[in-house]
């Protein structure tokens, strides 16, 4: 009996305990002092037991189980979170060494893996500040590896990323392999529009978790999606190097929307005060944001086609910029051939 209340009591003391971290986290595990949860129809159940270290088996297994989280005690998640910040700093700063496929997909996927901790903590400045170190560096090194952007954007496509954390960095990777293949922007200037587009969206931050997937959102919840921009503006002003300029690229990165909602619904083409005012680099910011958006599936909806999502961006951007909007198309042409 006592021993059926004591594992009564343990059972429902374990949410105050427990902690969330990505399941892909786990491959930065060393070995763990306790075991590793995950919540199946209401109930943590332990599915890595205490004292080993996560084998690869272990956790394609829970990502084909379709868990995207793991609970663990609190001291298993800090040392989890201090190995993947290591092994971050580690990678973004010796990306030309070695292999650099193997390099760049690596650095990409903890950097994607580290953007969930800075939305847990978007306060937290080391945070922000590795993040845009880290991420200022590999836009060097995409820079300097052009050959390797679609297989880059092909595989973080393919990892089981929530779409809040794989939609920056595929729309921020397409933008900058597009600049770079107009060669109308200078490499400086392509690596701070790839930083702006980047941190756009850490506003979500401030959006509960169990939003993001509903199908239907109250007007407040609706309210609160359309304030993310200004909410990762003010989370970013002061905080990192990046001009007035860029920070107002963010703030507005949604002007398009309204655009888009009225050709969705049939209705005649409005330019707004706000649209006259955007350049193109606003404008390409904006338009990667959407394409990505349009074509990745979401829990409520299929994504498009890339030619049905084309036609929207078509006009929303060829009267305006004509010939950007052809070299957009041949480069995702050229982009997606494979
Ligand atoms: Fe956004």
């Amino acid at each position: 009996m006592t021993l059926v209340i004591d594992s009564y009591i343990h059972h429902h003391k374990l949410p105050l305990k427990l902690k969330s971290i990505l399941v892909g986290e786990l491959f930065l595990a060393r070995k763990l002092k306790y075991p590793v949860y995950v919540l199946s129809e209401g109930l943590f159940t332990p599915v890595i037991g205490e004292g080993s270290v996560p084998t690869k088996e272990q956790i394609t297994t829970l990502i084909k189980g379709l868990y995207r989280e793991v609970f663990l005690y609190q001291e298993d998640v800090e040392s989890i979170k201090s190995n993947l910040e290591s092994a971050l700093i580690k990678i973004t700063r010796s990306l030309s060494v070695g292999d650099p496929a193997e390099n760049g997909n690596k650095g990409i996927k903890l950097l994607t893996l580290n953007l969930n901790n800075l939305y847990d903590n978007p306060h937290r400045d080391e945070l922000l500040i590795q993040q845009f170190q880290s991420t200022q560096n590999l836009s060097k090194f995409l820079l300097e590896n052009k050959k390797l952007h679609s297989q880059f954007f092909k595989n973080l496509g393919q990892e089981s990323f929530h779409f809040t954390l794989a939609q920056p960095m595929l729309s921020s990777m397409l933008l900058l392999s597009f600049l770079q293949t107009t060669h109308l922007f200078h490499e400086r200037e392509i690596e701070n529009l790839f930083m702006t587009s980047y941190l756009k969206d850490i506003g979500f931050s401030m959006i509960p978790d169990d939003k993001y997937d509903a199908k239907n959102l109250s007007e407040k919840d609706r309210q609160l999606f359309t304030n993310h921009a200004d909410f990762s503006f003010g989370l970013l002003e002061g905080r990192i190097p990046l001009s007035k300029t860029h920070l107002n690229i963010i703030k507005n990165h949604h002007f398009l929307n309204d655009h888009i909602k009225a050709i969705i619904s049939g209705q005649k083409r409005i330019q707004t005060q706000d649209e006259m005012i955007m350049g193109l680099e606003s404008t390409l910011v904006a338009v990667f944001d959407i394409l990505v958006a349009m074509t990745s599936d979401r829990p409520y909806r299929q994504g498009l086609t890339l030619y049905q999502g084309l036609e929207v961006i078509k006009k929303i951007m060829a009267d305006d910029y004509p010939q950007e909007f052809k070299a957009l198309v041949a480069f995702l042409r050229h982009f997606f051939k494979n």
